[in-house]
């Protein structure tokens, strides 16, 4: 067990990111409360996530992690909850059948409410406000009430986390991840959406092998992972108060486990070595995931590295690179050779979203080349370095949103105004993901077959 550690050791730490909560007795109220609540996830489950990790990170499988930059009260349906999974459900089977390599399914979903923020304050017009840090804290809408950051909300996030788990936990086990149904996700789909008929034609050829397999006996009754998938949840480990209240001794092994979700990742602006971030996600035995970006040295990341995984231990801990498209290059392999040089075993995920974040027409966008360029990058420069480049990490929704720019159906700066819905950064749309998907695909299969032909020449 990590030495020194409690769950509330972290408050001895200096911090970032933390809210002005005005009345701090209604916050500890609100923490005292959650710490009665059941755990959202269990233990067992976050242990079999870092299994399936631990094969990633030796070069057999690809992390999916994807969904909101935030999760909204606002937007809790049923509805966008399911366009949701089943964008994921296509995505994942794209890569799964397209790079024959089992795919470890991971949500940004079901607790992703707390929002690090680059400056405390925002400013329209003449008007100066506390900037908005996730529903968890404080209201979106740009007046003086809404921007109080309200310790209430920690309960309805966790009850929003509890629900949308539930419904998530149902599709994926209850029937509607069937393989079976793998035709049934297109339907809601944009008509003339180009992705559509590449998706259809990769169904009709799962479907052809399930009819197959049917016939020899194989089918979705006698074989539940033809039905029934794993799904995992992560969010980003911000708001280190509801952290700490979810934070409970698992019994079966009396190791502390983050039990408001399965993964949970520490942010780029507050992965300081000694601060109370790193502090917290050290202790608890969940997998993590750590966000690198440009100013992270080799020598800070194995610093960190031997603060959140000093048993080198396969499967612990991600690291989602976020560099931007034209900053990747230089910044990617010092990294890699760092790890490699002192054998650490790691996940290297790529995060093509936050450092491709560009504003056009006041709308804070993301051009699609770039994305799918830093993803290039990423595939190229691991395979030049002989490492595994395990997977990918973006902020998606199923829905048909205008957020990001490009893509087949070619959204421009005059589309954003029509369906800008993010409550935060902009998301690829379904269509946009699927498409990345089949890229995806294509650069790990194209990987395999370099391997191939070494093995056969
Ligand atoms: N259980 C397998 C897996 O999760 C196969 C599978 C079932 C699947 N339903 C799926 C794969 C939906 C992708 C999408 O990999
Ligand atoms: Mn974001």
């Amino acid at each position: 067990m990590a030495q020194n550690w409690t769950p509330n050791s972290w408050r001895q730490k200096p911090i970032q990111q933390v809210p002005d909560f005005p009345d701090m007795a209604a916050l500890a109220a609100a923490e005292a409360q959650l710490a009665t609540y059941p755990p959202l996830v269990f233990a067992g489950e976050a242990r079999r996530l870092k299994s399936q990790l631990a094969n990633v990170s030796e070069g057999k499988g690809f992390l999916l992690q994807g969904g909101d930059c935030a999760e909204s009260f606002a937007e809790h349906g049923a509805d966008t909850i399911r366009d949701f999974f089943r964008a994921f459900l296509q995505m994942a089977v794209v890569l799964t059948f397209g790079a024959q390599q089992p795919v470890v399914k991971v949500g940004r979903i079901a607790g992703q409410f707390a929002k690090p923020r680059s400056s405390n304050i925002e400013r329209q017009n003449d008007v100066e406000l506390p900037s908005y840090r996730g529903d968890i804290i404080n209201g979106i809408e740009f007046n003086e009430k809404a921007r109080i950051p309200d310790p209430e909300r920690q309960i309805m996030a966790y009850r929003q986390s509890a629900a949308t788990l539930n419904l998530l936990r149902a599709f994926a086990m209850g029937g509607y991840a069937n393989l079976e149904n793998v035709h049934q996700w297109m339907l809601g789909f944009v008509k003339e959406s180009p992705q559509a008929e590449r998706y259809r034609k990769l169904a009709d050829r799962i479907s052809e092998t399930m009819d197959f397999m049917k016939a020899i006996g194989i089918t979705s009754d006698n074989h539940p992972s033809l039905r029934e998938t794993d799904f995992f949840t992560s969010h980003e480990a911000l708001l280190l108060g509801y952290e700490q209240a979810l934070t409970r001794v698992d019994s079966t092994s009396g190791d502390w486990y983050a039990t408001s979700g399965h993964m949970i990742w520490v942010g780029d602006r507050t992965r300081q070595a000694d601060h109370a971030h790193i502090e917290y996600c050290r202790g608890i035995k969940n997998p993590l995931g750590l966000k690198c970006g440009p100013s992270l040295t080799g020598d800070g990341l194995i610093e960190l590295i031997d603060i959140l995984n000093p048993a080198n231990e396969a499967g612990r801990l991600t690291l989602i690179c976020r560099f931007g498209h034209d900053k990747v290059a230089e910044n990617l392999p010092r990294l890699i050779r760092a790890v490699e040089k002192e054998g650490r075993k790691v996940v290297w995920s790529c995060d093509p979203m936050h450092g491709n974040t560009i504003t056009l027409n006041n709308y804070k966008t993301r051009p699609f080349e770039r994305i799918l360029s830093e993803v290039e990058s990423f595939f190229q420069i691991h395979r030049a370095e002989g490492t595994h480049p395990g997977g990918i990490h973006i902020e998606m929704t199923g829905n048909d949103v205008t957020e990001c720019t490009g893509g087949a159906r070619a959204l421009s700066g005059a589309d954003l105004a029509d369906r800008y819905h993010t409550h935060c950064d902009p998301r690829l749309n379904a269509d946009q993901a699927l498409e990345l998907a089949f890229l995806l695909a294509e650069r790990m299969k194209g990987g395999r077959d370099e391997k191939r032909m070494v093995v056969n020449g």
